[in-house]
């Protein structure tokens, strides 16, 4: 986890007249809007005896009560009151009362905030142009991964996944998982990928976008501030204007937690009544990385590159790019340094701000370790061992390994079974939220009945049965 990162810490829409306790970074952060809407945040953490600050109140001079004992802080983080000697200066009375502010700026319906003592150095936050052209829509996401965020923004960032993950066949290549010719362009704020490609046409209203053997363009970037990707594909084919692009904003809770946001954006099909289709599609998607995350482990990553790890050829290139730019990052001295990391009951974590930059004496909590400016991961990335097979020849025939699975495993929804095709076409029917429940309920009645093959007539008797039961309803229409 890095400082000096501007991070997304909420939706703008969900930051009215009460204060909001948010967690980044593991540590504890306040967003609250002043006398003039302005956002701000501040250390959660009430200096005077550790009360939650989120739980006080918030007055109409922009001023947030503490809970406990009514000590006003302002945006700035400065004590304004003490409210029990009212008639006395607070820094006469508690010199040294004061909470850590950081630089926070709302933009593209975000409350950002620049976790650590030095907002202008950070990456500047990105434009996105969509966000003032009408002649896009958006739909928002917001949910937790019990992963770390490495892990969470890894499920992302290489090609050969979207075969193997999400279906997605490179199409016109010989071997239709290989990852396309693709190229990465770096800058100090994040990268660029590029490739274009002639990949699966989509099933449902989709498939009608494009032509049969259209090539795509697909362009991913990434941007240091929110961790945010970007992925762009022009869904209707290269000249067809039509644009599917997504944003996914990333915000480490902890070491175990990522709060991941999504918008998801379209230029076609513009309906309302599209948006559902539009965020189910694309949920299907981050859901199937999600799963993936989750499981993956160790369960709270590792702060560097695994300088023993397996990185092949140009399909890794995007992963080490992105270690490369926070391998920037840490040798600037900005990554908390885990190892040294104490349990978050035993000390209050406090992110360095710039107020303590300025003046770093005489404050209740100290900051969370850092790791030294100037220290290398254990490998640097430069040094990290690349398999290249560019050169060396094939021993096996093209169409090796090309056997089908024992279990069919049904990329869109990641059914485990095998599936009659109208049975699955039900469940793509069925609300996003209730679609793996249908499927893990039916794969169970399958086994159960000593088969593996899940079928409508199953589908209907099941809920035929829960019909009767309290969560019926919702099932396959
Ligand atoms: S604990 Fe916050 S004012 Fe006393
Ligand atoms: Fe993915």
């Amino acid at each position: 986890m890095y400082t000096n990162v501007w991070y997304v810490a909420g939706l703008s829409e969900h930051l009215a007249d009460e204060p909001v306790k948010v967690t980044m970074l593991g540590a504890d952060f306040v967003l609250f809007r002043d006398s003039d809407g302005k956002a701000n945040c501040i250390s959660n953490v009430c200096p005077h005896r550790g009360s939650s600050l989120a739980n006080g109140t918030l007055y109409k001079d922009g001023t947030l009560a503490c809970p406990f004992h009514g000590w006003r802080f302002n945006g700035s983080g400065e004590c304004t009151l003490i409210p029990s000697r009212r008639d006395h200066e607070v820094e006469v009375l508690a010199p040294r009362a004061r909470t850590d502010a950081y630089a926070t700026v709302e933009k593209y319906g975000l409350v950002w905030v620049c976790l650590g003592d030095d907002p202008d150095a950070a990456s500047p936050i990105f434009d996105m142009p969509e966000w003032d052209d009408h002649t896009f829509r958006f739909t928002v996401n917001e949910e937790i991964w019990e992963a770390d965020y490495h892990t969470a923004k890894f499920t992302n960032l290489d090609y050969v996944h979207l075969p193997v993950v999400h279906g997605i066949l490179f199409q016109g290549n010989e071997n239709p998982i290989q990852a396309p010719e693709h190229h990465v362009t770096v800058t100090d704020h994040g990268f660029q990928s590029v490739m274009r490609v002639n990949s699966t046409p989509s099933e449902g209203v989709w498939g009608t976008l494009r032509e049969e053997g259209a090539k795509v363009e697909s362009i991913m970037k990434f941007f240091v501030p929110g961790f945010t990707l970007r992925g762009q594909v022009e869904i209707g084919g290269i000249g067809s204007g039509m644009f599917n692009i997504f944003y996914e904003f990333t915000t480490p809770i902890d070491e175990h937690r990522t709060m991941m946001r999504h918008y998801f954006l379209r230029n076609y099909k513009m309906e309302e009544d599209f948006d559902t289709e539009h965020t189910r599609r694309n949920l299907q998607n981050v859901h199937q990385d999600k799963r993936l995350g989750e499981s993956q482990r160790p369960k709270v990553a590792a702060d560097g590159p695994n300088p023993r790890g397996i990185y092949t050829h140009d399909e890794d290139k995007i992963m080490l790019t992105y270690w490369g730019l926070l391998e920037k990052l840490r040798l600037k001295g900005w990554q908390l340094d885990r190892k040294n990391l104490k349990e978050p009951d035993r000390e209050v974590r406090i992110i360095p701000s710039p107020a303590r930059k300025a003046n770093p004496e005489g404050w209740v909590y100290d900051t969370v370790a850092l790791v030294p400016a100037g220290t290398p991961f254990e490998k640097p990335v430069s040094e990290l061992h690349f398999v290249d097979i560019d050169n060396v020849e094939s021993t096996r025939p093209k169409d090796y390994g090309q056997s089908e699975p024992v279990n069919p495993h049904d990329p869109l929804s990641n059914a485990t079974l095998e599936w009659e095709t109208a049975a699955l076409e039900r469940v793509d029917k069925a609300p996003p939220f209730v679609q793996s429940m249908i499927i893990e309920n039916a794969e169970k009645a399958a086994k159960e009945r000593g088969t593996n093959f899940v079928t409508v007539k199953l589908l209907e008797e099941l809920q035929a049965k829960q019909m009767g039961g309290a969560s019926a309803g919702k099932g396959p229409a």
